[in-house]
């Protein structure tokens, strides 16, 4: 029975940085917490029950572009290929693609190897043809593929709009090195679209509180990284849809004046003082071809969905 591989390459994100990252962000004038706090395993899994919500349409229609065009996708990328999953998680939408892309390796890429140690087994076991690997890397600092993986045509594999939590200057370093990494390869891009706001205010500020409940959590993770002592009640979720720079932006605000301390450092929040806690950019079809060719690729292949809400693009 053959057996993934694993391999941790990341040596630099270390209890220490962490820390320092969150107190830089929180004595920032415009106070902010990275979105990659979001995901403890709590908040994986709150992010989980956002994806159920009828006003969450991204996750379910990207699905139903995987499906309704799977031939024309697997015939895209090609055969006998090494798909890497960037941010694989629960590896489940790769799984989804399996049986019409038949790669010859899958390389799972995700923040905690930990996580893909639990569920790389059972895919392996699901699908023995295929040869597995799982990697713990931070890529949006750094892309760097191990030289064992097999000189054969790479496609990446980067879906659920995660791209939108850059910057578009931040986004075109990660799209660099995955172009520059691609062997002749490509890209399988899904990125969400810009649409109207009240879409958007559903989505994002959903009437069940989960996003709330989500955005929320983070001051509980920081709270376990550098010991600080926020209180979930002191604060509120909200969103604003920046039009000008074409996201929506989460927020925690204060509901009350407020100190929060952790060792060594103090912070005070106004009423009404806000945190920033995500960006979550939306494209154009134009945009994202755009961003994409300043990375480097040059050939483009687009799926959408009858409402043009979400994009599956294959960049070459
Ligand atoms: C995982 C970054 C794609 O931006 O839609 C969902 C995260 N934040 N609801 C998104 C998120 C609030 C999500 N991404």
């Amino acid at each position: 029975m053959q057996q993934p591989e694993f391999l941790n390459v990341e040596a630099s994100f270390s209890p220490e940085g962490l820390k320092v990252e969150i107190i830089e962000g929180l004595n920032n004038a415009n106070a902010c917490i990275s979105p990659k706090f979001l995901y403890d395993n709590l908040g994986s899994h709150l992010f989980t029950a956002i994806t159920h919500l009828p006003e969450y349409y991204p996750t379910r229609t990207e699905q139903h572009i995987f499906q309704a065009y799977q031939a024309e996708i697997a015939q895209a990328l090609g055969e006998n290929t090494c798909l890497i999953d960037l941010g694989a998680g629960n590896c489940q939408k790769a799984e989804s693609l399996f049986g019409a892309l038949k790669p010859a390796d899958y390389v799972a890429i995700d923040f905690s190897v930990q996580y893909l140690q639990d569920v790389l087994p059972k895919l392996q076991s699901n699908f023995p043809a295929i040869k597995m690997m799982g990697l713990g890397m931070d890529f949006s600092s750094h892309l760097s593929l191990p030289s064992t993986l097999p000189a054969i045509k790479r496609n990446f594999f980067y879906p659920g709009s995660s791209l939108g939590n850059f910057s578009p200057a931040q986004a075109a370093h990660l799209l660099q090195q995955i172009k520059m990494n691609s062997e002749g390869g490509g890209l399988l891009l899904g990125v969400d679209l810009m649409k109207a706001d009240n879409v958007l205010l559903q989505a994002y500020d959903d009437p069940l509180k989960l996003t709330a409940a989500f955005n929320l959590n983070i001051l509980r993770v920081v709270n376990g990284l550098i010991g600080s002592n926020f209180e979930v009640t002191d604060f509120r979720h909200t969103i604003t849809i920046n039009h000008t720079l074409q996201r929506v932006e989460l927020y925690l605000q204060a509901l009350r004046d407020v100190t929060v301390s952790w060792e060594g450092g103090r912070r005070d929040f106004k009423t009404g003082e806000l945190i920033h806690t995500e960006n979550s950019h939306k494209y154009s079809i134009k945009s994202i071809q755009e961003l994409l060719s300043a990375a480097g690729f040059g050939h483009f292949q687009t799926w959408s969905d009858p409402n043009h809400y979400f994009a599956l693009i294959y960049a070459q």
